[in-house]
């Protein structure tokens, strides 16, 4: 198994991405601890963890507060021993035009998409430098490095989000520590069919090079590579999974 004895945190691991990314870490050996604000949802994230085999650890925090995510760390040491991995995942995108927007909407994007990744990171970097070990996976966005209309905020943070990635990984790369991020672009979860009507799904699919909606797994999978051994020359880079999608010009 590819993380076997490994210990993972995972962010926004109730549902949809966050929850294949728990399972699928959990399968090749890791236990995960999982971090929401939805406990329902984590603790059954958890079961599905037990049911692989491995072990779980269900929390409930909201990764923009600093004191939150500090206990949350403490209690994964303290039941696990050890922090191997840690999956920023968390994210929330409600759609808004700027005129009008306010200002809570750009503030709450900002603390849960991109301040909780730094709170997450503050949190378990000490315990990463000293045991001269880490993995930090940050889930960005096609909209870090793309537009579209009514997400200037979204897009801003989720930029922002890979900014912070190259610059931790020049800072902790002498620590052996790797900071990647992933950029996913349209998969099928609660959040792209709130922000979405049938028609636009139907419309985005035909504007993705592969033709279809991604899945979950398919973002899990590009998390499991980077965060496991076989990853551990690359550090400060964004894998954009979008069905290629980035690649393209969307001319036909
Ligand atoms: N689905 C997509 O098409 C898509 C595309 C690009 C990027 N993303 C990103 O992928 C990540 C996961 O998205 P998803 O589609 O699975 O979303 P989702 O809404 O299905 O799941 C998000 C999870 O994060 C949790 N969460 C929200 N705010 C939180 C907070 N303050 N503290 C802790 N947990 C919190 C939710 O409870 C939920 O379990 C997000 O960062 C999102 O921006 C998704």
């Amino acid at each position: 198994m590819r993380l076997e004895n490994r210990v993972a945190i995972v962010t926004g691991g109730a549902a949809g991405i966050g929850e294949a990314i728990c399972i699928r870490l959990a399968e090749e050996g890791s236990r995960v601890a999982i971090l929401d604000i939805d406990i329902e949802g984590a603790q059954n994230t958890a079961q599905e963890i037990e049911k692989a085999g491995s072990e779980a650890l269900a929390l409930e925090v909201d990764v923009s507060k600093s004191a939150e995510v500090d206990t949350a760390v403490k209690q994964v040491i303290s039941r696990f021993g050890t922090v191997d991995i840690l999956v920023n995942n968390a994210g929330i995108c409600i759609s808004d035009k700027i005129n009008g927007m306010a200002d809570e909407l750009w503030d709450r994007t900002h603390d849960v998409n991109l301040k909780g990744v730094f709170l997450c990171c503050r949190a378990v970097i000490p315990h990463m430098k000293e045991r001269r070990y880490g993995k930090i996976l940050n889930i960005s966005s096609i909209l870090g490095l793309t537009g579209s209309p009514a997400m200037v905020h979204y897009g801003a943070a989720k930029t922002g989000v890979i900014g912070f990635t190259r610059g931790l990984a020049t800072e902790l790369g002498p620590y052996n520590i790797n900071v990647n991020a992933v950029g996913p672009a349209s998969i099928h979860t609660q959040l792209l069919e709130q922000e979405t009507t049938p028609e636009v799904r139907e419309r985005l699919q035909e504007k993705i090079p592969l033709r279809r909606i991604g899945d979950p797994i398919d973002v899990a999978n590009a998390v499991l590579f980077l965060v496991s051994d076989e990853a551990s020359y690359i550090t400060g880079q964004c894998l954009f999974v979008c069905g290629g999608f980035s690649a393209s010009a969307g001319l036909v």
